[in-house]
């Protein structure tokens, strides 16, 4: 396409415009159609959803709420058959019950939040009406109940041991699964992210406060319903999750994985790439305000061809490695970054970087911590060694024809606060309301590296603001953003970036956008498009042929309930919101 239609390779779409609407609204000449929603069932024997009427042992062969990370895993060459895998980050029991009491949630109540989150596995197919649910061998949900099987140098830790598993190697359920990850092999990788807040009675211990982990009750009350939710009776459940979870959808019988080599923390996601010689990296942002990016590199190689052999093999390699985290040194002087997101003289926001080592099987790098403890409290090691701070590290991807790799960094605006960091070049706004996206190339383009370049692709934002950044491009003819969380590719090497702003940007509704990162459109971000009301954007796959998101949490606005919906997305009329999963697709393009 001529360079002066303003439009990258697979970018010839109108921008939709910023708006408030109670729908996914998407470009002229598009369709829509639900996937799948909050309730679906996965299993013949399965009931239809029922609001009024829903029963923990419901859902668990149904769909569970707040829909995050997707992968569609094609079955066949012609993907026709795909799987479908969905984190089910948490619960919002005011939106899920009407007449909530959140000072007395009753035992089904809690039963049905421990079986709404997890993951689902589910047969979807590719037809005129976009991507219809099955039921299949594969379908699977993974919920509170589910046995994980703990790998890796902190197995079987003191740190671990619990009473109903005295051997620190099999845990019930994940928790809080942000964003993933789609491995070279073919299996899942899940982020527990905020487990912190299904914990109570934290005491005064420091590990947990750097955690977040507080004294007291919990919002949710699960604590009296399970000991193992109350840390005076059960000191190191809380332990036993905050790590990256493998799951292979291939097989229904398998036991996921949880992976301690790759350090705990809340881990948003985890992407793996493979280096020449085979050996594997994994990036992972621990999203919270001034937490650290790491990455860690496998001690083994991959082994290639899709035999059952080789993908045993190949759930081995996040084993068994080198846990890294990012320190970023800018190139600007100081005074330069003044907080106001004003471009130095150099006119980037940008420098160098290195990786620097906190753990390698039984062997610590870090002063004052043995390996164990660097692994089951990595905030604490990442903390010693002097990481960077950044603004809450979201979804990482590496570009899948120049290795380069970008971070979204969602927010922070606790920066500059008195007694908090102030602007750093990688961080280069006070109170930062809308965000930035990191570009960060390893040194001579080897995942192995120890030293990295880096700089802004983005300094997110209203364009008409002067603290905005899209690569230098034309801000006139750029779209909105705030909040970047969830990062993809499209096959011809365009970003797409999911935001999750709380109607940061003047009240307007989260989206999916789209930018080049190469040629001469590198910045002309575009919004492709937007979801409901008080809904954030996730999980987007952007295929050949459709794209996906998951609309996570609509209507959940200040002052909404149940009681007082502020969304009746997706199924319209009084009806109540759903967290659903959406596929978008060009006119025809797919027989639609
Ligand atoms: Fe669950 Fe970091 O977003
Ligand atoms: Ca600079
Ligand atoms: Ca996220
Ligand atoms: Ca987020």
């Amino acid at each position: 396409e001529p360079a002066a239609l303003g439009n990258a390779r697979g970018l010839d779409f109108t921008p939709v415009q910023p708006n408030t609407r109670d729908a996914v609204v998407v470009p002229d000449g598009y369709r829509q159609a639900i996937v799948i929603r909050w309730g679906d069932p996965l299993f013949p024997d399965a009931p239809e959803f029922d609001f009024d009427h829903q029963s923990a042992a419901a859902q668990a062969r149904q769909f569970g709420f707040n829909c995050d990370f997707a992968a569609l895993l094609p079955l066949d060459t012609l993907g026709r058959d795909n799987l479908l895998v969905t984190n089910h980050e948490y619960t919002s029991e005011p939106f899920m019950f009407r007449g909530y009491d959140p000072a007395n949630p009753t035992r089904e109540q809690v039963e049905i939040a421990w079986a709404a989150h997890g993951l689902s596995v589910v047969l979807v197919r590719q037809g005129r009406d976009g991507l219809t649910p099955r039921f299949s061998r594969y379908n699977r949900r993974i919920t509170l109940t589910t046995e994980f099987e703990v790998r890796g140098p902190a197995a079987g830790s003191e740190h671990l041991r619990t009473s109903a598993d005295p051997t620190g190697r099999k845990v019930l359920g994940t928790l809080n699964n942000c964003a993933g990850g789609v491995t070279p092999w073919g299996t899942i990788l899940s982020g527990e992210e905020n487990f912190n807040q299904y914990f109570a009675n934290a005491g005064t211990d420091p590990r947990r406060a750097r955690y977040g982990i507080t004294p007291g009750t919990t919002t949710r009350k699960w604590e009296r319903f399970d000991d193992r939710f109350d840390l005076a009776r059960e000191p190191n459940e809380v332990n036993r999750f905050g790590w990256v979870v493998e799951l292979d959808p291939d097989d229904p019988d398998s036991t996921p994985v949880k992976h301690t080599a790759l350090g705990r923390f809340k881990h948003e996601c985890a992407n793996v790439r493979v280096a020449r010689d085979g050996r594997v990296v994994a990036y992972s942002g621990d999203d919270e305000r001034f937490e650290y990016i790491y990455k860690f590199v496998s001690s083994g190689r991959i082994r290639r061809g899709g035999s059952r052999s080789a993908r045993r093999h190949n759930m081995t390699l996040l084993d068994d490695g080198t846990l890294y985290v990012a320190r970023f040194t800018g190139d600007s002087p100081p005074e330069e970054i003044d907080g106001t997101g004003k471009l130095p003289r150099d006119k980037a926001f940008d420098g160098r970087g290195e990786w620097v080592p906190l753990a390698r099987g039984d062997r610590s790098f870090v002063p004052g911590m043995t390996a164990e403890e660097v692994y089951v409290f990595t905030r604490l090691a990442g903390d010693r060694v002097g990481a960077t701070k950044m603004d809450r590290p979201e979804d990482i991807q590496t570009h899948p024809h120049t290795g380069t790799v970008y971070c979204a960094l969602s927010n922070n605006v606790d920066r500059g606060k008195p007694g908090k960091e102030g602007a750093t070049e990688p961080n280069p706004r006070v109170l930062n309301k809308h965000g930035q996206v990191l570009e960060l190339t390893e040194r001579g383009g080897d995942p192995l590296a120890l030293r990295f370049r880096w700089n802004l692709l983005l300094v997110c934002g209203d364009p008409e603001d002067p603290d905005t950044y899209f690569a230098g491009y034309d801000k006139s003819r750029v779209s909105p953003i705030s909040s970047p969380d969830n990062v993809a590719f499209d096959r011809h090497g365009n970003l797409w970036i999911s935001t999750d702003s709380a109607g940061a940007l003047a009240g307007l509704n989260d989206g999916l956008y789209a930018v080049p990162v190469q040629g001469p459109e590198r910045g002309h971000l575009k919004l492709f498009l937007t979801v409901p009301r008080g809904a954030e954007t996730c999980g987007p796959v952007i295929g050949e042929r459709v794209v996906t998101v998951c609309v996570q949490h609509p209507g959940e606005l200040d002052g909404a309930s149940a009681d007082r919906p502020a969304s009746h997305w997706p199924d319209g009329g009084d009806a109540q919101p759903r967290p659903s999963v959406v596929a978008v697709w060009r006119e025809g393009f797919i027989g639609g």
